[in-house]
């Protein structure tokens, strides 16, 4: 006999559960919302990624989770504690990685920080402290290295931030913007290392502007658009729902044969973007009733080496902020 245990067993508490948040600055003609109405629920063990535009409210948003600034509407709770109520018990829930430098004591070394933070955050005993310091910073490839933090270059920094975080295994990763600054290597291994903790059991909201690691290592992502939430799904949801495809050449294509591929797409309807990356072009197509136009525009040319694929998170995401262009409230 099979049953459907999701429906017998009561699904644990989420890791991070928000009700209809709000925060504003400022007050009079100076007064901005940045957080209207927010509802997020973030379940135990996911990686839940925050997108959106510059301004949009996702580090408001992770502050007021960290505890750091309080909500002016609203609720938010981190494993069940009330960031408002019980901000002492959500912070032995975290660990927070900003983007930027701030919050290590340059004099240190990242041994010494990491020690200092671990004691701080109520690991027990110099041994235990000094030993998951070294083991978080072997973890993000800077195990030995003896000198002052404030010697370090940015994104050497941002390691440091990251292992902090790693040191003290939260329950819940709050991670807002942490690539930024790494090179590619780091930025990969970063992925990895969400992903190890995750593995571990920390749940991860990660704040980033980067479609493709969202892509690749979210379980579910929210856009937050202008404080408000858009969607939040898988991005495989997302990128299934939206109904548009890629046409992605894998060949170079000769510029004869390019040409009329340009031309023929610029009869059919709007919104359609031919572009061109390290040799490969690719169509995109927002609607789906625009593919029979594109793949015999395509077809007319003789060439067959193509292949259509789902649109990715990026496109996803262009199409739902956009046409904003790059504006900013
Ligand atoms: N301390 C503050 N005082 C006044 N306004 C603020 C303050 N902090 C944030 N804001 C405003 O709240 C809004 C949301 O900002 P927030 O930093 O949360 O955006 P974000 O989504 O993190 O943007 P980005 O992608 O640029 O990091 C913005 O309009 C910002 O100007
Ligand atoms: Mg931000």
């Amino acid at each position: 006999m099979s049953a459907d245990l999701s429906t017998q067993s009561p699904s644990p508490a989420p890791a991070v559960q928000v009700d209809g948040l709000g925060r504003t600055f400022g007050s009079g003609p100076n007064r901005k919302v940045a957080l209207d109405r927010v509802n997020l629920t973030v379940k135990v063990g996911e990686i839940h990624g925050l997108l959106g535009p510059n301004g949009a409210g996702k580090s408001t948003l992770s502050r007021i989770l960290s505890t750091i600034i309080v909500p002016t509407s609203g609720t938010a709770r981190v494993m069940g504690h009330n960031v408002a109520t019980d901000p002492s018990a959500v912070r032995r829930s975290i660990a927070l990685v900003l983007g930027g430098d701030r919050g290590l004591y340059g004099r240190l070394t990242p041994q010494e920080n990491l020690e200092f933070w671990c004691v701080a955050n109520g690991v027990r005993g110099r041994r235990r402290a000094q030993e998951r310091a070294k083991q978080a910073l072997e973890r993000v490839g800077l195990a030995g290295v003896d000198r002052r933090v404030e010697s370090f270059s940015r994104g050497m920094k941002q390691r440091v931030h990251l292992a902090r975080a790693l040191a003290v295994e939260p329950d819940v990763l709050i991670l807002d913007e942490p690539t930024m600054g790494l090179d590619p290597v780091a930025a990969l291994a970063l992925r990895r290392l969400v992903l190890d903790a995750r593995a571990a059991g920390s749940t991860v909201l990660l704040a980033t502007h980067d479609m493709a690691e969202a892509q690749a290592i979210c379980d579910r992502v929210s856009l937050l658009d202008a404080g408000r939430i858009g969607f939040s799904a898988t991005p495989a949801e997302l990128r299934r729902q939206s109904g548009g495809a890629r046409v992605r050449f894998d060949e170079p294509l000769p510029s004869g044969v390019l040409q009329q591929v340009h031309v023929a797409l610029s009869r059919l309807d709007g919104g359609l973007q031919v572009t061109e990356e390290n040799g490969t072009t690719t169509i995109t197509v927002p609607q789906p009733q625009q593919m029979a136009g594109v793949l015999n525009a395509v077809l007319a040319t003789g060439t067959t080496a193509f292949a259509v694929m789902p649109p990715s998170l990026e496109d996803v995401y262009l199409a739902a902020v956009g046409d904003r262009g790059l504006h900013v409230d």
